[in-house]
């Protein structure tokens, strides 16, 4: 999906825009700064050569300035396609401005805040998984190891492919093993095995953001709220997704929204994705679970401004750890083309 028109936006109507959502955080003084930095930023994107990639998470005034919104999957293979740019900044967490460079290593690849991580990347490491594969090898000869992106680049390296929460189920089908470790989100591995007659081992990571969300929570919502359709992401527990009326990756989401008859929908994800349905469908009615990414909100405008003017922080990976993320990471576009 293409960002909308991208020009600089006058303060009241930055203010009327976002207003809706935070009428603190998106006061006159604050739009004024926004405002001023928006202008800057496309005037640096140009100088330098840049486009911003963001992932559907981040801050709305982050979207202003976005060339590109999307999912970790139409992330990655729009980053692979980036041609005119030089310079790629990345608006989301670590291991997806990773994902970036290996996908377009002939490009500089920026991300505002090395801070922006994430819980589930955090969850397993290149030895942890080598130790694992080996020991679960002596029982699975034919084990292949399918890891959910939100890994760092060399666990990806170790991986027979990738997935993401938009295609883990047609990559798990599609590889050529009965028997699949599935790391580092035991959600999505609980949600995959309910997909398939294949054998997933998961891996005991979790993000914590999804994991905190209760079908109490849920529930509370459905009762009060007579014909709002539930759409949960998968990494949410499986006593969550049993409730939701469909369990899609975050743009899936936003096109289920759009096209669906229905005008009221509980949003059971990270909050950031509300605000991206509020400025693009505004006339159905969004109910989310304010439930929010610490690490994707780390990255700010004056973050990305900062980025550009200085050019930091660049992501750098060795040549084979590359090498081997792509790999994998191609596989996982080829089996769920
Ligand atoms: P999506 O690929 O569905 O955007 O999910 C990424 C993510 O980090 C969800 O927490
Ligand atoms: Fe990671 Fe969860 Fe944040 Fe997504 S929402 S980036 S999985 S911590």
């Amino acid at each position: 999906m293409n960002a909308p028109a991208l020009s600089p936006v006058s303060p009241e109507a930055l203010y009327q825009k976002l207003s809706p959502l935070d009428e603190v955080g998106y006061g006159m003084e604050a739009c004024e700064r926004y405002s001023r930095e928006i202008a800057e930023i496309l005037r640096l994107k140009d100088e330098r050569k840049a486009i911003i990639l963001a992932h559907n998470y981040q801050r709305p005034e982050i979207f202003e300035v976005a060339d590109f919104i999307g999912d970790s999957l139409e992330l990655a293979r729009k980053a692979k396609e980036v041609r005119d740019a030089e310079i790629i900044v990345f608006c989301g967490v670590h291991f997806m401005a990773e994902t970036a460079k290996v996908m377009n290593p002939g490009r500089m690849v920026l991300i505002p805040d090395l801070r922006a991580g994430c819980s589930l990347a955090d969850a397993v490491t290149a030895e942890a998984l080598a130790d694992r594969k080996a020991e679960l090898k002596e029982i699975y000869p034919d084990l292949k190891v399918v890891s959910y992106v939100n890994c760092t680049a060399d666990v990806k390296a170790l991986s027979d492919a990738c997935c993401t929460s938009a295609n883990a189920v047609k990559v798990v089908n599609a590889i050529d093993s009965e028997n699949i470790l599935f790391l580092p989100d035991q959600n999505l591995a609980n949600y995959v095995q309910g997909q398939t007659s294949k054998r997933i081992i998961s891996w005991d990571g979790n993000c914590y953001v999804h994991h905190q969300i209760t079908p109490a929570e849920v529930n509370r919502v459905k009762s009060s709220i007579p014909g709002i359709k539930v759409i949960a992401h998968p990494e949410c527990r499986k006593d969550v997704l049993t409730l939701a009326d469909a369990v899609l990756s975050t743009s899936a989401m936003v096109r289920y929204a759009r096209e669906s008859e229905a005008d009221k929908f509980l949003i059971v994800t990270e909050c950031g994705l509300s605000d991206r349905l509020l400025m693009e469908v505004p006339e159905k009615h969004f109910y989310k679970t304010c439930k929010l990414c610490r690490f994707m909100k780390m990255i700010t405008l004056s973050g990305t401004l900062d980025s550009l003017r200085n050019l930091r922080y660049e992501i750098e990976l060795p040549e084979d750890v590359r090498d081997g993320a792509r790999r994998a990471l191609d596989r996982m576009l080829e089996l769920s083309a």
